[in-house]
């Protein structure tokens, strides 16, 4: 079984104090950062490039876990695994809906690097069986349970079936991924959640730029997780 992870999205922290919010959470013992990238295309928002991450990086040393709501993802592949720095058990994640050519995709991931984990991310209107002829190259599937795009969404309950799906298509191919959810995950809903190895939380641990508070929730989370988790 892997251990499971709680990974705190920035996507919530006040931006002009992150740097006090990241190193408050990691500071608490969190392993690893989930960092949303979104361009304006793929999804209707924009965060953060390459930059910002390489500027987190300066002072943070945990895993980062960057997930890619990108078009065209491989363009800029090289950018953020010089920002990421090479930190074994980080991951970049691609979206199955941004990439015609995911096979592809996943390759340059592992010609790339060899320290970083790839990861294909579905939306909640993407089955799993798309996943098919690529899981054995997969190190984590991110299941979204809320249409990418903003942080405070409710979750969408139907896609945490998905969980099971990907186990059993991993089981069948003989092979072994990481299961993240993305999306409306709080205290409240956990134990319905608590099938999968990583739990992305953005607006129930990042609250009004307030630092301490974010690492008392994140410790709560993990908590609870741990116990929760199956
Ligand atoms: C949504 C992002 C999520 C987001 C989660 O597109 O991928 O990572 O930060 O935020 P909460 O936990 O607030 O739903
Ligand atoms: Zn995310």
């Amino acid at each position: 079984m892997n251990a499971p992870r709680i990974a705190p999205s920035i996507l919530a922290a006040d931006f002009g104090n992150l740097r006090a919010e990241i190193e408050s959470v990691e500071a608490a013992g969190c392993g690893l950062l989930h960092l949303d990238v979104m361009d304006g295309r793929f999804v209707p928002n924009i965060t953060f490039g390459p930059g910002t991450v390489a500027a987190i990086r300066k002072t943070v040393k945990m895993p980062f876990d960057i997930h890619l709501m990108i078009e065209e993802p491989e363009n800029l592949f090289p950018a953020f695994l010089k920002a990421e720095g090479g930190v074994k058990g980080s991951m970049i994640s691609v979206h199955l809906e941004a990439c015609p050519h995911l096979h592809r995709t996943i390759e340059k991931i592992h010609l790339l690097s060899d320290t970083l984990g790839a990861g294909v991310a579905l939306n909640p209107a993407t089955p799993v069986s798309m996943l098919e002829d690529v899981i054995g190259d997969l190190d984590m599937v991110l299941l979204m349970t809320v249409d990418p795009g903003f942080g405070g969404q409710s979750l969408i309950e139907s896609c945490l079936e998905k969980v099971e799906q990907v186990r059993e298509l991993a089981a069948r191919k003989n092979t072994n991924v990481l299961i993240e959810l993305d999306g409306g995950v709080k205290l409240s809903n956990m134990e319905k959640a608590a099938g999968a190895d990583i739990l992305v939380m953005g607006s129930a641990i990042f609250k009004n730029g307030d630092a301490t508070g974010a690492a008392e929730r994140f410790k709560e989370a993990q908590a609870l997780f741990e116990k929760l988790h199956k």
